[in-house]
């Protein structure tokens, strides 16, 4: 088997760089490892920023997010039982923000592979980049029981965290800056209406987020302790503590019914550089995880997909490579502003269990000088809405 770039991984970065390849001519194949119904049945993030939404529509992905997305003038915040204060990411820079899930793009990613009919081979098992710095890069796997080799120029790492592909990275080229944090998130869904806006909650008894799918499908998180189970977690429980967590005005509108989806999810900060060694270009999960405090995991898949993409038509199209030997480079500017913003917003917002008086009288004091400098303001908006492209 030959192509021209070998896609690792059938998540969204994956999928979306086959997409985007295939418009500009250039051939792919996709090696998931997962079925498609696992792949599509996992329940990820849901805020896509401006320039995210711009890219799926320059794919041709825009015909179902524009009518059952949401778009947001911008998030609020509330804390210590205090009014909210509004993230206004339209009135400061101009954009707006869509809620629409991750789920519902990775239908729409397969439904239009299945229209162009791509080359994804899902249920591919042992899949290991070959060669990246030599002369034939490849990929083997085995699928089918039977073991196959795919040659091609480029290999593209999107794997996500517990892929493949950073692996082959030698330990003397790639440097990992990684910070796990002392709580989880316990998410749930729910078939209730949402609160009208994305709401940030801090609290003495832990951070909770009130955030929405569908007018007919709420997403809400609480802050757990790394022990805790599911098990520990019946919806009755969950809605008593995500309540308290919110001032009476809002918690008194949250509309309770039964979960249809329940999870824990450690938080942690990563990011793996360089993002190329040789062939191999790595894009999404695989190279950076982000805490999900501000919903950046998802957009910078995108945009590391949006430079890689735009750097293999230059090497295709045009003969030129400034652009993928940039790509490293140029993704991780992105990455490390978003990689803040999440880290800064993780730490405004949760309760650390070693938190002292001094570090909560801060924290407070923090969320008061947002509410009241416009300034301050401004800056959160610029960053929550999602810096420009390069
Ligand atoms: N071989 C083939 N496929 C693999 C391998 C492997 N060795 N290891 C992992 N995969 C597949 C996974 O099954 C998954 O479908 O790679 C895909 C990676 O997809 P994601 O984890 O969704 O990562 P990515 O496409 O980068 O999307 C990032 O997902 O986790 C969220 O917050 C994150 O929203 C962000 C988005
Ligand atoms: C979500 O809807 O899943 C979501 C929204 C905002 C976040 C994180 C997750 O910051």
């Amino acid at each position: 088997m030959r192509t021209q770039v070998a896609i690792i991984g059938g998540g969204p970065a994956g999928m979306l760089l086959s997409e985007i390849l295939h418009q500009a001519g250039i051939d792919s194949v996709v090696l998931e490892q997962r079925s498609r119904e696992y792949v599509l049945g996992r329940i990820r993030a849901g805020v896509l920023e401006q320039g995210s939404v711009d890219v799926l529509r320059a794919a041709g992905l825009g015909a179902r997010m524009d009518r059952e997305g949401h778009p947001h003038d911008g998030a609020a915040i509330v804390w210590a039982g205090r009014s909210t204060f509004f993230i206004d990411c339209w009135k400061y820079v101009g954009r707006r923000f869509l809620t629409y899930g991750q789920t519902n793009i990775q239908e729409d990613l397969f439904a239009a592979a299945d229209r162009r009919g791509a080359q994804l081979l899902c249920e591919a098992t042992d899949v290991m980049p070959m060669d990246v710095t030599g002369a034939r890069p490849h990929v083997t796997f085995k699928r089918n029981g039977a073991s196959h080799r795919l040659d091609c120029d480029f290999i593209a790492g999107c794997d996500g965290y517990h892929g493949v592909s950073r692996s082959v990275i030698p330990a003397s080229v790639l440097r990992v800056f990684e910070k796990v944090y002392p709580f989880g998130w316990l998410g749930i869904l729910s078939e209730t209406p949402p609160q009208p806006h994305l709401t940030y909650a801090n609290h003495p008894r832990g951070f909770a987020l009130a955030s929405m799918r569908n007018p007919m499908l709420s997403r809400y998180y609480v802050q757990v302790s790394l022990a805790d189970r599911i098990e520990d977690w019946p919806d009755e429980r969950f809605w008593t503590e995500l309540k308290a967590r919110y001032p009476d005005d809002i918690a008194r509108t949250i509309v309770t019914g039964p979960s249809v989806e329940k999870s824990i999810a450690p938080l942690r900060s990563f990011v793996a550089e360089p993002m190329r060694h040789g062939r191999l270009f790595l894009a999404g999960d695989a190279a950076h995880i982000v805490p999900p405090t501000g919903a950046k995991g998802l957009n910078l898949a995108i945009s590391d997909v949006f430079y890689l993409s735009r750097a293999l038509r230059a090497h295709y199209g045009e003969r030129r490579d400034d652009l993928l030997d940039r790509y490293s480079e140029t993704a991780l500017r992105r990455v490390w502003g978003a990689v803040r913003f999440s880290w800064w917003l993780t730490n405004l917002l949760h309760r650390f269990p070693d938190m002292g008086d001094f570090e909560q009288r801060a924290q407070e004091g923090e969320l008061d000088y947002l509410a009241s400098s416009v300034h301050a303001q401004a800056s959160v908006a610029e960053q929550y809405a999602g810096m420009p492209f390069e």
